[in-house]
């Protein structure tokens, strides 16, 4: 393990500018190894640190909240404790207030939701989003359909499942000047982990769109900085980021864009004047038309203490490390064959750390070369305590380009017998001939060490010649 370790670090040099943040596992994510877990899921779920939770406690055994829709003593205690987190996520950001502005949110699904509800589609107007994202994503889809937009997808191309550029420009080009047109995209795919070019958001202002950037994915180990990059609207959730609190996530909007929106309902805290007789309503200006109810005011502030504790390990760190780890995992399993060479796994996606994240999505197959099922290794994992997360990720577009499955196997699939309704998992799985119906996803996150991706390879190396 030494001398491996001492591998890496000649041929990740970087890492070593990272050693603070193992001090920082150890004292505050000491349950990580006192139980013997192996995490690597941090797309699907950030880890938090003890000091987020014990600083949370104190705040809240330390102060009266009351409900901030109102103007007493313990109501103007949450209220300025909701706008302090307000304010530290647009500082995190680097996003000028006098630009933009945050929505809390539930999660990134609810930013999504709201933006899917209250964009001004219409007849003519035109919805574009690559084919590798979140089902969040593809689910706006559906208002736009509702409103006679049109959808279109651009396609990722194998094997490392990029847009191919000149047909992102054609699809940009594509639009009528005189409608609403929205351009979606991950900053980060869940899927295959690659981060697009965050240059789109420029180019497609110049060809007059809007920009829905999906940052849930990208935000928990990369800088997004909004004084330099400024899409209209950006989804993310906060446990992905820092663990700690669930249930809360952001749109951060354009001040600008979010007064484009037009929303589908009034709800209590959204409004200045409803009136039953009057049969009117009168929506409140900027994030407060957004807020449906009462937030979650016990919670918000533990997005400044969490957004304070990745600044504290530093976010940059947090990137240099997630890519050396990245890059080894990559390498030492991309290498890995079994004694006939057929290759253990295949890999979605970029095999390199250019431009991609701490990801890395796989299938394993058998010496046989037949493909081994996702859920059993899975299984296979959870016996080593190792989290993994295996399946489409919610991400179909980029699972069937990866997987092979075609349009027509899916319209076959779609509209068979009884299927017009109703489709479960095993009919689907049948639909597909056997084809892989998933994947499995390895992802690296801010306190993941060499350690983590060592005992992550000898459990690989455990399917060699099954
Ligand atoms: C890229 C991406 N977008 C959106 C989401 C949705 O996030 P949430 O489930 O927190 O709403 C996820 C969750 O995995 C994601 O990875």
């Amino acid at each position: 393990m030494d001398k491996l370790y001492d591998q890496f670090l000649l041929e990740y040099p970087d890492y070593a500018t990272t050693l603070s943040i193992d001090g920082i596992r150890e004292a505050e994510y000491s349950r990580l190894d006192r139980d013997g877990h192996v995490y690597l899921d941090y797309t699907g779920a950030g880890l938090y640190a003890e000091s987020q939770v014990v600083s949370h406690m104190q705040n809240l055994l330390g102060t009266t909240f009351g409900n901030p829709h109102s103007s007493n003593p313990t109501s103007i205690a949450a209220t300025q404790a909701v706008e302090s987190a307000r304010a530290s996520i647009l500082r995190f950001f680097r996003a000028d207030p006098a630009i933009y502005d945050v929505v809390f949110t539930a999660n990134a699904s609810g930013a999504l939701k709201l933006v899917g509800e209250s964009y001004p589609f219409g007849p003519g107007a035109t919805y574009l989003l690559t084919f590798d994202n979140h089902n969040s994503v593809n689910g706006i889809r559906e208002f736009a359909h509702a409103r006679q937009a049109e959808v279109r997808y651009l396609p990722v191309v194998l094997p490392d499942m990029r847009v191919d550029e000149s047909q992102l420009l054609a699809a940009l080009q594509n639009r009528d000047p005189q409608r609403n047109n929205l351009f979606a995209f991950p900053a980060q795919s869940n899927f295959s982990s690659v981060k697009h070019p965050l240059e789109w958001v420029d180019l497609a202002h110049q060809h007059g769109w809007d920009v829905l950037l999906d940052a849930a994915a990208f935000a928990p180990t990369n800088r997004l900085d909004l004084s330099v990059v400024q899409p209209e609207f950006v989804c993310l959730s906060f446990y992905k980021i820092f663990g700690y609190p669930t249930g809360i996530g952001a749109l951060i909007a354009k001040r600008q864009a979010l007064g484009k929106l037009c929303r589908p309902w009034f709800a209590g805290g959204t409004i200045t004047v409803a009136s039953v007789q009057g049969d009117k309503f009168y929506l409140a200006e900027g994030h407060t038309a957004f807020e449906d109810g009462t937030l979650d005011f016990l919670n918000i502030p533990a997005v400044e203490i969490g957004l304070r504790h990745i600044e504290k390990m530093g976010i940059e760190k947090i990137q240099t490390r997630v890519r050396c780890l990245a890059g080894w995992l990559l390498q030492k399993l991309g290498s890995m064959a079994h004694s006939n060479g057929v290759p253990l796994v295949k890999i979605y996606g970029p095999t390199t750390t250019q431009a991609r994240g701490g990801a890395v999505t796989v299938n394993f197959y058998g010496k046989d070369g037949r493909a081994i099922d996702h859920r059993q290794v899975e299984e296979l994992a959870n016996q080593h305590r190792i989290s993994l997360r295996t399946g489409c990720f919610c991400n179909p577009g980029a699972g069937e380009l990866a997987l092979g499955i075609s349009r027509v196997e899916l319209d076959v699939c779609f509209h068979g017998p009884g299927h017009e309704q109703r489709l479960s998992i095993d009919d689907f799985r049948d639909c597909i001939h056997g084809k892989s119906s998933g994947a499995v996803r390895i992802s690296i996150g801010p306190v993941s060490n060499f350690g983590d991706i060592e005992k992550f390879l000898s459990f690989a190396s455990e399917l060699l010649d099954q």
